[in-house]
């Protein structure tokens, strides 16, 4: 195991109606919120409302904010910050699934500097890689998920997009790091059934990448990780048969926090070179992550079976889908088919031509990926960083 340091600063309050403990939480950080949610959903199911009532009722005033895309686009993301400088707004709450809670995080550093946020993303959206900038000062954020998938709501990180450039990268810090979330599972029974899935892909594959990628000796983590995996597979199934089930929406939000606080891939390092991947096809045709990582999975596993690391996918498979086979490549052979089935059995499964890619860009987005992914050391399964014809490779063979 690596040495690490692990800080976990975000307060987290959980359980069935601790949404309408919003005001009390908020109050401690701030006076004035900007609310910052997505377009339609949670003022549909009556979210919206229900914690503006309980700021308000606790003394907070606040604006809302209720323009974020999926795949939250940098200029919305500047703009609200400007509207958070012009209000006073010395606090931010995210309100929705990880786009709206990403777009938090933005914000609450834009209202502090009054900068654009390219001048924080990795490559500053000019074609370059660069290290991440780290964050260290924004106004303090709230987050309150409304979709378990991206860990949004207790990580230090954030996801935004140009669309111009058809860049989509990441802002890193410990002022991004939420000062409190407040995860009530109800609020994610009107979660439909393809975002149910696609966020449970999601938070597989931020288990598995780790668990492929990094040190081998945490075995601590790896038993972790294979438990949440195994939460993400059996609780998916549940959710979406019966979108209501209290405790299949509370393990799934739960895992997905687990799934990206730092626990599982402390002291091993892994890197996320599926989610590079897919952030380059979500940057160039808008489509769900969790979705775009489904497509991507089956083919770079079979990548990983041409490395060093076969075993890892054995052993996923034997502790997550109870393969009983010994042979680590017969095993490995059998968990792919094995995720591939839970991917179809939660509607998961797609290609990327159903979901509109065009075949021309696939050599154009493997470069992407690399310029704008820039996919360092330990990238492929311990082995080595993923070159652009192997990224081509996955493409290609995840294409119909
Ligand atoms: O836009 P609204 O109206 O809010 O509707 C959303 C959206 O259409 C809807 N939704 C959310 N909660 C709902 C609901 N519909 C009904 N009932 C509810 N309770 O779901 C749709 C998708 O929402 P979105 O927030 O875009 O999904 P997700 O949570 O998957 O977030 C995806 C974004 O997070 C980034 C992704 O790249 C992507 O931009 N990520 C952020 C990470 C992080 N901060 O650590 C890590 C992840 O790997 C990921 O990259
Ligand atoms: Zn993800």
């Amino acid at each position: 195991m690596l040495n690490f340091a692990l800080h976990m600063p975000t307060k987290i309050i959980f359980g069935k109606g601790e949404v309408l403990k919003s005001g009390e939480i908020v109050c401690e950080y701030g006076k004035k919120a900007l609310i910052v949610t997505g377009r339609s959903s949670t003022k549909k199911t009556g979210v919206l409302d229900k914690v503006i009532a309980s700021l308000k009722q606790a003394g907070v005033d606040s604006v809302v904010f209720n323009r974020i895309e999926p795949n939250p686009r940098a200029e919305t993301v500047d703009e609200a910050g400007h509207i958070a400088r012009e209000n006073h707004c010395d606090v931010i709450v995210g309100l929705g699934g990880g786009s709206a809670m990403d777009a938090a995080k933005a914000i609450a550093t834009v209202a502090v500097s009054g900068l654009p946020i390219h001048e924080y993303i990795r490559g500053n959206f000019t074609g370059k890689w660069r290290e991440l900038l780290p964050i260290q000062k924004a106004l303090p954020i709230v987050t309150i998920p409304t979709l378990a998938a991206t860990g949004s709501e207790a990580d230090g990180g954030a996801v935004i997009t140009n669309l111009k450039t058809k860049e989509k990268s990441g802002i890193n810090g410990p002022a991004l790091s939420p000062k409190a979330a407040i995860l009530d599972p109800e609020l994610t029974y009107t979660v439909p059934a393809n975002y149910t899935a696609d966020g449970a892909v999601d938070m597989f594959t931020h288990l598995y990448e780790g668990y492929f990628t990094g040190d081998e000796h945490a075995n601590v983590q790896d038993e972790i990780t294979e438990g949440l995996m195994r939460n993400a597979v059996r609780f998916a199934k549940l959710a979406i048969n019966k979108p209501n089930d209290y405790e299949a929406r509370a393990h799934l939000l739960w895992t997905s926090t687990l799934a990206l606080i730092g626990i599982a891939n402390a002291g091993r390092e892994g890197s996320y070179p599926v989610h590079a991947m897919e952030h380059t096809i979500s940057a160039h045709y808008d489509i769900s992550h969790g979705r775009g990582l489904a497509i991507l999975a089956p083919a770079y596993f079979r990548l990983v079976i041409q490395t060093d690391r076969p075993h890892r996918l054995a052993r996923l498979g034997r502790r997550v889908f109870d393969i009983a086979i010994e042979d680590d490549m017969q095993a490995a052979d059998a968990t792919i088919v094995a995720v591939v089935n839970w991917f179809k059995e939660i509607g998961a499964y797609d290609t990327l031509k159903n979901v509109g890619v065009k075949k021309e860009d696939l050599k154009m987005m493997a470069d992407e990926t690399i310029r704008v992914g820039g996919l360092g050391k330990n990238s492929l399964a311990g082995t080595h960083p993923l070159t652009s014809d192997e990224i081509f490779g996955i493409c290609n063979a995840v294409y119909e």
